[in-house]
């Protein structure tokens, strides 16, 4: 059997940052995403007889070329196909076939949507049927735990979740629902150096991380009736705050963890200037120097200008809220 399915990536309004179990990815509090239109992976996985030979795991580029993607993202995949095969009983070994639609060098988490095609395909391969809340569940069990949000488009959250079993993402709503769009400004294409898994297991050791586990929760309701009111005038501000006090945490853990670059900081010194010249862009970033800014589609094209222009920027990349995975007509292996 082989499926093939793509899956978006998405970026946090409210970030998760550290587990009660890093292994099926648990978070320690809820977290808010929009689900991104163009930033996506697309994965084929096939099955053979198991013969006992080792899965395959190939980066396929648009020719059909198949490289090799290195180790320690082939442990990743194959410790997820176990999980998938052990749990289903499949008596299968799995070739999969996966890639990108964005730049694999532009700094931007991958294995939210790379986890979410991957079990889809998976399932699809094995001929499971599974419901949404199980598809997230899935997705979230690979260890990328933002890959729960990828399961579904538009705005979404992640709760924290009293049982295993309770903790996948819901729909908060659709992506027509409001028509925000991400200027995702790189200003470093080197994978970063410390993996968001190493900031997870640092972050209790902050001592700022109570206080943020305090504030999450009052900031989790403005961003639900920011996104209900389709106000980014109400979003901007609390998403800015977030992020900087989620970098605060990474910065205060014990080992310290610093994704902030220079250029990062000369992007949002502009992202401020362009407010104070009237425009309405609020910015945000993952565990990463790049920086996302969001803005209503009207000043995109000004905003998109502006930061392409800013010293240290590599290059935008303009995206904005789309929908959830869907299967693939042409197989990738
Ligand atoms: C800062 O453990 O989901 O992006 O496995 O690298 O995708 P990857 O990361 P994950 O942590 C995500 C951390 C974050 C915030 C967020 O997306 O909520």
């Amino acid at each position: 059997m082989k499926a093939s399915f793509q899956a978006p990536s998405n970026i946090a309004f409210v970030k998760y940052w550290g587990a009660r179990d890093l292994d099926l990815a648990i978070p320690n509090h809820p977290s808010i995403s929009m689900t991104l239109e163009k930033c996506r992976s697309l994965c084929t996985v096939e099955t053979q007889p198991y013969d006992g030979s080792a899965d395959q795991v190939w980066l396929v580029d648009e020719s059909g070329q198949r490289t090799d993607p290195g180790e320690s993202f082939t442990r990743r995949v194959i410790a997820h196909l176990d999980r998938l095969r052990n749990h289903f009983g499949a008596q299968v070994r799995f070739t999969v076939g996966t890639r990108n639609t964005f730049p694999s060098a532009a700094g931007i988490a991958s294995s939210a949507s790379g986890f979410t095609a991957l079990t889809l395909a998976t399932l699809g391969a094995l001929e499971r049927e599974v419901s949404a809340d199980e598809l997230s569940l899935w997705a979230r069990r690979s260890g990328s735990g933002s890959a729960a949000r990828s399961t579904m488009g538009g705005y979404v959250e992640w709760p924290r979740g009293e049982s295993e079993e309770s903790c996948h993402a819901f729909e908060l709503a659709p992506a027509d629902h409001w028509d925000l769009r991400d200027v995702i400004t790189i200003v470093q294409t080197a994978p970063k150096r410390v993996s968001s898994l190493d900031g997870h297991v640092a972050a209790p050791t902050s001592p700022h991380y109570e206080r943020r586990l305090a504030l999450v929760p009052r900031r989790l309701d403005q961003v639900r009736a920011a996104i209900h009111d389709r106000d980014l005038v109400a979003l901007g501000p609390v998403i800015e705050e977030e992020f900087i006090e989620m970098h605060l945490v990474a910065m205060s853990s014990c080992p310290p963890v610093f994704y902030w670059s220079p250029a990062t900081l000369a992007v949002l010194a502009r992202v401020r200037e362009l407010r104070e010249d009237g425009l309405c862009g609020f910015a945000t970033m993952d565990a990463g120097a790049n920086v996302h800014v969001f803005c209503e589609p009207v000043e995109e094209p000004q905003i998109a200008t502006a930061l392409g222009e800013t010293a240290g920027v590599d290059s935008v990349l303009r995206d904005g809220v789309g929908p959830g995975p869907s299967a693939l007509a042409e197989p990738l292996i």
